[in-house]
């Protein structure tokens, strides 16, 4: 047997003896996020730590555990708190969560994250949609013998973030008078912030955002074939661009600040999704 796999059965397993909720959206929450949660009709809650071999995240801040509850009447999953890979998960682990809410049932996939601005004209504290990603700078999770039961060995991968639920965050973030940039989100491993000189590779490599999640995840979620939208707050201008020197403190002051308009966005939006 496929010991991924394996893992991924008996965490399904445990979790589906605890709780009965079947979502239809799974929101993975980024920094700054981290209590959008709180604002939400929960119905269950599930830390982590009670779901058998599942990984657990050691960043602080980062609460780790799934509310399942209702954004108005659209059923969620809500991921509050990522594992990365930087944290010296196999990169197999850090995809677990996104699997196991597929299986649950949720066939939509919102992401969230925090990243570094590269593109033109982007400013600390922009929203940006999240149209293609370069995730080529961590392993595929999709290495190792093929989970025939997910997916197919050879994906397509044309268009990983879907045009309908694009169109979907843009018409929100309009009505909402929320400026929503657009671009594309570059994975790198971290835990480091970039050299100028990787913001420059990044750039010209065609990213906007640079950030240390988020890509992998989609790889994931597009080989089961769900539908896919992400949204990166854009916390700092990426190094070399920001005059001054990062540190995680801004990053997550500016998340922090951001936050309300984000989570505005995020709940109009899956309002939406869930008439379509
Ligand atoms: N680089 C990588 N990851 C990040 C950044 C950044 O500048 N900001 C927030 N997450």
């Amino acid at each position: 047997m496929n010991p991924v796999y394996d893992k991924l059965m008996k965490c399904y397993e445990s979790l589906k003896e605890k709780i009965h909720f079947r979502p239809e959206v799974a929101l993975v929450l980024g920094s700054g996020l981290g209590d959008y949660a709180d604002g939400i009709q929960v119905e269950e809650v599930l830390d982590y730590s009670q779901i058998e071999g599942f990984p657990v995240s050691t960043v602080p801040g980062h609460k780790g555990r799934f509310v399942f509850g209702y954004v108005q009447d659209v059923p969620v999953v809500i991921m509050q708190g990522r594992v990365h890979y930087y944290e010296g998960y196999e990169i197999s682990d850090v995809v677990l969560p996104i699997r196991l809410m597929k299986l649950m049932g949720a066939e939509t996939l919102f992401l969230t994250n925090a990243a570094g601005g590269i593109g033109e004209g982007f400013q600390a504290g922009d929203l940006m949609l999240i149209t293609g990603q370069i995730a080529n700078f961590v392993p595929s999770p999709l290495i190792g013998p093929n989970m025939d039961e997910l997916g197919v060995r050879f994906p397509d991968m044309s268009e990983i973030y879907d045009e309908d639920l694009r169109t979907v965050i843009r018409g929100a973030a309009k009505d909402l008078e929320i400026l929503l940039r657009e671009g594309v989100y570059i994975q790198l491993t971290g835990p480091n912030y970039e050299s100028p000189q990787e913001v420059q590779m990044c750039k010209i490599l065609g990213a906007d955002a640079v950030g240390m999640s988020t890509a992998c995840e989609a790889v994931a979620a597009n080989h089961m074939g769900m539908k896919i939208c992400g949204i990166s707050c854009i916390s700092n201008l990426a190094c070399g661009i920001a005059e001054h020197p990062l540190s995680h403190k801004e990053v997550q002051e500016t998340a922090d600040r951001v936050a309300p308009l984000f989570k505005q966005l995020v709940t109009e939006s899956i309002v939406r999704i869930g008439k379509l």
